[in-house]
Formats: structure tokens, sequence, C-alpha cells
């Protein structure tokens, strides 16, 4: 099957939103998401073959099921992931690249193998210090040059997260909104290190 151009595929996506959050405070659309711009930021930038992960579950998920890349989405909820599953099969469109693991973030990002990835979610658990715990496990794995996409930066431990990647210079910020973000990360390997390998941070 040709590939759909990263236009085409957000609007597929927009078109038939899956209704996978109705359970679950029942958000406009059915599903949680965030502004349409990141989502087309993600298809643009995104190659099919690339490996992706996402904390917590919405139209993200299915953005990544459609663009066809190895992802894996880790959220607590079986309603929220038994739908999703449902959307795609009521629709023949093929899961099987994508791994999705019932879990808090915090108990599963660190059990799972730590293969390197291209482009990193974080839209999970907005509560201190789940963002960083998410960065911290997730980011750690992101190849030099991978994308770093967090949501929800207006939210008082997001924006913590965010001080310390707009300090850090192994971080570029490369999208900026009052919604969400994107970093391209100019080192790799897992982040452990000593607050003396911080320097450029003062609080
Ligand atoms: C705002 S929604 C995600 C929206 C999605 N990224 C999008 O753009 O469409 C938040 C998700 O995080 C999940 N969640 C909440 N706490 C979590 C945690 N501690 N670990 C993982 N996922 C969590 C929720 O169940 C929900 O699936």
């Amino acid at each position: 099957m040709p590939e759909q151009p990263p236009s085409e595929i957000v609007n597929s996506l927009f078109a038939d939103l899956p209704q996978v959050h109705a359970e679950l405070g029942n958000p406009e659309g059915g599903v949680w998401r965030t502004d349409r711009p990141c989502y087309e930021f993600i298809a643009d930038r995104c190659e099919p073959q690339w490996r992706t992960l996402e904390t917590g579950l919405g139209l993200s998920t299915m953005l990544f099921v459609l663009i066809g890349t190895e992802h894996t989405c880790v959220a607590p909820w079986k309603s929220e992931i038994d739908n999703l599953l449902l959307h795609c099969r009521d629709r023949q469109i093929a899961t099987e690249r994508l791994t999705l693991i019932q879990g808090f973030s915090d108990d599963v990002l660190s059990t799972l193998p730590q293969t390197e990835l291209d482009l990193v979610l974080i839209d999970g658990g907005h509560g201190f210090p789940t963002p960083m715990i998410d960065w911290y496990y997730s980011a750690g794995r992101l190849r030099q040059g991978g994308v770093l996409v967090i949501d929800d930066v207006h939210l008082p431990a997001v924006r913590l997260l965010l001080g310390y990647l707009d300090a850090d210079p192994r971080w570029t910020s490369i999208v900026k909104t009052p919604k969400w973000v994107a970093y391209e990360r100019e080192s790799n390997g897992p982040l452990r290190e000593s607050h003396a390998q911080q320097r450029f941070w003062s609080i």
C-alpha cells in the first residue's frame, strides 16, 4: 500500500475520532487530545520505520497507528486500551506494530527493553513527579537527533520539567506553544548523571 502524505493521515485521524474515553469522563469528541498542530508536527516528523513511545493514550495513539511506527503506549485503564483496539479492528486497521501496555508509567517504563527510540510523547499523568519519571525513563532511550514532544505545558509539574530542558544545551527547543512543545535531543544514552554534570542549571 502506498504511504499517505502526513496531511492526509491527520485528515483521516480527525474524520473518524476513536471513542476511547467515553467511560473516562467522556471528553469532547469521546477522546482526550491536544491541539491539531501537534499531530501535524508528529505526522510530518515521523517515518513509518521509526520506533516511538508515548505515555498516556488518546488520539495521538491512533495517529502513530496510522503512520505505522513501531509504537509503544503505556496507559492505565483497560477500557481505553480495549476501545482503541476495537476501533482499529472494526476498520481493519493493522495494529501489529502497536504495543499497548496497561499500567501506570512509573511502574512500567523502567521494566521495558531499553531499545533506542526516535520519538517520545509525554502526555500521561501530569501530577508531580510523573512527567519527570516519564522523561527519565523514556527520553533516556532517544537517539541523538530524536524528538521529544510534551503536552500540557501549562501544568506545574510539566513547567518544572521544561525549566530544566530549556536550561540544558543537550535539548534544543524546536516548537514552543502554550499547550505543547517539542525538543530535539543533542546527546544519547541514559539520563543518569551527577549534579556536577549539570552546571548549566542554576535555580
Ligand atoms: C490527556 S490523555 C492523552 C492524550 C493523548 N496523548 C492525545 O494527544 O490524544 C492522558 C492519558 O494519560 C493516561 N494516564 C493518566 N495517568 C497516567 C500514568 N500515571 N501513566 C500512564 N498514563 C497515564 C490517561 O489514562 C490518558 O490515557
